[in-house]
């Protein structure tokens, strides 16, 4: 007998939460029953993603649909907390993007309820149901086969020829401002949360940070010196340059090392005097990563065990990252 589909609302229709209508559109478990934005641009052009996707009249409409299983929020950050509340009133399980919030007193409380109602919650990074996130655990994490000698030290490398991206660039003035958005909150923090799932909190060295004079605009370029486990992280990133988008974090052990590239791209070299090994093809291990993250949500809407990020794990992310942006500059 054919397993149940499991109905999801979407609120937030904007860049990701159309990415997101297309990779559900072949999962043979969860599908968009419902979806909303406040921007009817954005309505109108989901339907154009999905032909037939029925628009809800707002928001509390949408939560109450009957049926409804889950919901999805693609909204900007600002609006997280709020319709994650809601939906958890309606009994639903709530998938939210990252980042969590930049109100931590509010993402607290709602972790506090999540803990004492025993909600189901979970945040979207988009590492953690890849295979380079489980080879860093199972070799350097705790109890890891430490295979490749100690960690001595984590880089972090992120470089974007402009900011937005070229693909995200539709997305609405928060991604461009400090207040919201930026290139830390926005990418880095998916590399913290694989920095932190493997090793734990991590604590703060020194950051400086580049601002634009206009005191709007997000941050341009990020140096910062963290500590986790006892281990040095480096952390770089710069918007402008030569270089096109790049983005590499490399785990280096005692005799070797493994290094994720352009996100899902994963090798791992045995010792100092041998080459790299690419642990598989970058676009099938992007999409296994994806398959399996939308097999985790199911998990998750269905209240069975899951290996997606909770609030509390992606606040102790946001935590670490407003940290670098406050930090003082020289
Ligand atoms: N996990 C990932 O890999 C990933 C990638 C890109 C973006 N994101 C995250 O996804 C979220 C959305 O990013 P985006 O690029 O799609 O932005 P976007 O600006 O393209 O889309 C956001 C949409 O939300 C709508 N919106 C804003 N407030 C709303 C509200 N209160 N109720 C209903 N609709 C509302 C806007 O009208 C807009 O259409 C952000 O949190 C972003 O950080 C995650």
């Amino acid at each position: 007998m054919a397993e149940q589909r499991l109905n999801i609302g979407v609120i937030g229709l904007g860049v990701m939460g159309r990415r997101m209508l297309t990779r559900l559109n072949d999962h043979p478990r969860l599908r968009v029953t419902r979806a909303w934005d406040a921007d009817p641009v954005a309505c109108a052009a989901a339907c154009a993603v999905q032909a037939g996707l029925e628009i809800a009249a707002g928001a509390e409409s949408l939560i109450a649909t009957p049926g409804l299983h889950g919901l999805y929020i693609a909204t900007p950050p600002a609006a997280h907390i709020a319709l994650s509340e809601r939906a958890f009133d309606a009994g639903l399980a709530v998938f939210c993007e990252k980042p969590l919030s930049t109100d931590f007193t509010d993402a607290q409380r709602c972790i506090d309820r999540i803990a004492r109602e025993g909600q189901r919650a979970a945040v979207n990074f988009a590492l953690a149901s890849s295979p380079g996130l489980t080879m860093l655990g199972q070799t350097f994490g705790p109890g890891g086969d430490q295979s490749l000698g100690a960690l001595q030290a984590i880089e972090i490398e992120l470089s974007f020829a402009a900011w937005p991206r070229a693909w995200q660039a539709g997305a609405g003035a928060w991604l461009s401002e400090r207040a919201e958005g930026g290139f830390s909150r926005e990418v880095l923090s998916h590399f913290i949360f694989v920095l932190q799932r493997v090793l734990g909190p991590a604590e703060l060295l020194r950051c400086e940070v580049q601002w634009p004079a206009d005191g709007r605009r997000a941050e341009t370029a990020l140096q910062a010196e963290l500590r986790v486990a006892g281990v040095p992280v480096s952390i770089q990133g710069q918007v402008g340059g030569e270089l096109a988008d790049f983005n590499r974090m490399s785990w280096q052990g005692a005799s070797g090392a493994i290094e994720l590239g352009d996100w899902f791209g994963l090798a791992r070299r045995r010792s100092a005097e041998s080459g790299w090994e690419l642990m598989g093809d970058p676009a099938q291990l992007r999409s296994r990563s994806q398959t399996e993250q939308l097999d985790q949500w199911t998990a998750l809407v269905e209240g069975r065990p899951h290996s997606l990020p909770g609030f509390a794990e992606a606040l102790a992310v946001q935590q670490t990252i407003e940290s670098l942006l406050a930090a003082k500059n020289a």
